[in-house]
């Protein structure tokens, strides 16, 4: 079976990792700060301005807490990672659910008024330009986006803060979580850094654990050096299925100043099931990338998101993917595109 998705792990990752094992350090030491460093650097930021944590979900639960989230409306697509009402519930925050835009994964840019908190994740790597307001905070939620620009700005940067995800199958991954927050509010990144930091503390202040440890950050490192491969591989990957005539979801096609990461390849269909079951047949597994029961909230309520989960399959898009594997999955399209 050709998987829907894999991390991709090469001989610099199994040094990167073996190197830590051996170094005995296996908790928070300086492979973290070299990563936060690289990361920083990549993004074009100053330094102190990233700060690792556990996963995208803790990175998104710091982001709410300390822009002050308690008894704040929350808003954030219905048409989303359910993590996202998670971290809304933990940081105590009013959940306020939008539906995404019509034949679009992401919900309009205008959202939100004075004194309310946005969460805007960037779905499957599609980039919306976001619009800044006056007390309006924004998490640019970049967990799906990572690598990809707006007017040669990265993802993430957008708002007050922006949040990474490097679960296994994400853009790159830190052996199988791990997360970052970023901002250009460099007093803020130093305020989650010290809440990280709780152990042999004199002072009795409230402090947890959402660190990364080394072994994470060492495999980061390697992975963020083959980003910018891994990126024209998957746009590579991308444009293949293009060529094919497929109906793929992508916003801003003629959006010259948007620089899209294709995290997810997301065919059209009209027959989601129909399409998985056919492909399966063939020993490729494709799946819907959201189905209508995940959707945060009652499905009736937001009916572009529903049409969504009715009417997508999610190809196989990995820089992994061989170029057999590829030939393959081409032929199996023209073989059963009637079915589409
Ligand atoms: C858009 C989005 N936000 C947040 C998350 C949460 O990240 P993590 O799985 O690292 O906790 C994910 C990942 O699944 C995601 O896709």
């Amino acid at each position: 079976m050709i998987p829907h998705n894999r991390p991709t792990i090469e001989s610099e990752d199994y040094k990167a990792i073996d190197r830590v094992l051996k170094s005995c350090q296996l908790s928070q030491n300086s492979e973290v700060f070299k990563f936060e460093e690289e990361f920083e650097k990549y993004l074009g930021l100053k330094k102190g301005s990233a700060v690792a944590v556990s996963n995208g979900t803790s990175a998104l639960y710091l982001a709410l807490y300390f822009l002050d989230a308690r008894n704040k409306k929350v808003i954030f697509p219905a048409y989303s990672c359910s993590s996202l009402a998670h971290a809304t519930k933990l940081a105590c925050g009013k959940a306020d659910l939008k539906d995404v835009e019509k034949n679009s994964p992401n919900m309009s840019i205008h959202h939100g008024k004075s004194g309310e908190i946005v969460i805007y994740p960037q779905m499957y790597g599609n980039i919306s330009k976001l619009v800044l307001k006056k007390k309006v905070s924004i998490i640019e939620d970049a967990c799906q986006s990572l690598g990809g620009k707006v007017d040669k700005i990265h993802s993430g940067l957008q708002g007050n803060v922006g949040i990474f995800s490097f679960y296994a199958t994400k853009m790159i991954t830190t052996a199988g979580q791990g997360g970052m927050i970023v901002s250009k509010n460099t007093a803020l990144i130093k305020e989650i850094k010290d809440f990280l930091n709780f152990d042999m503390r004199k002072e009795k202040k409230f402090r947890f654990n959402f660190q990364m440890t080394d072994i994470q950050a060492a495999m980061g490192r390697t992975q963020l050096k083959r980003l910018n491969n891994f990126i024209k591989i998957r746009k590579k990957i991308f444009n293949l299925y293009k060529s094919l005539d497929l109906n793929l979801l992508t916003i801003n096609k003629n959006e010259k100043k948007i620089n899209t990461v294709p995290y997810r390849c997301i065919m059209l269909c009209k027959n989601p099931k129909k399409v998985v079951k056919k492909f399966r047949e063939y020993k490729i597994q494709v799946i819907n990338p959201l189905e209508t029961w995940e959707l945060l909230g009652n499905s009736n309520n937001f009916q572009n998101s529903k049409k969504l989960t009715q009417q997508t399959i999610s190809l196989p898009c990995y820089p992994s993917l061989t170029s057999q594997d590829l030939n393959y999955i081409e032929k199996t399209i023209n073989k059963i595109r009637h079915e589409f």
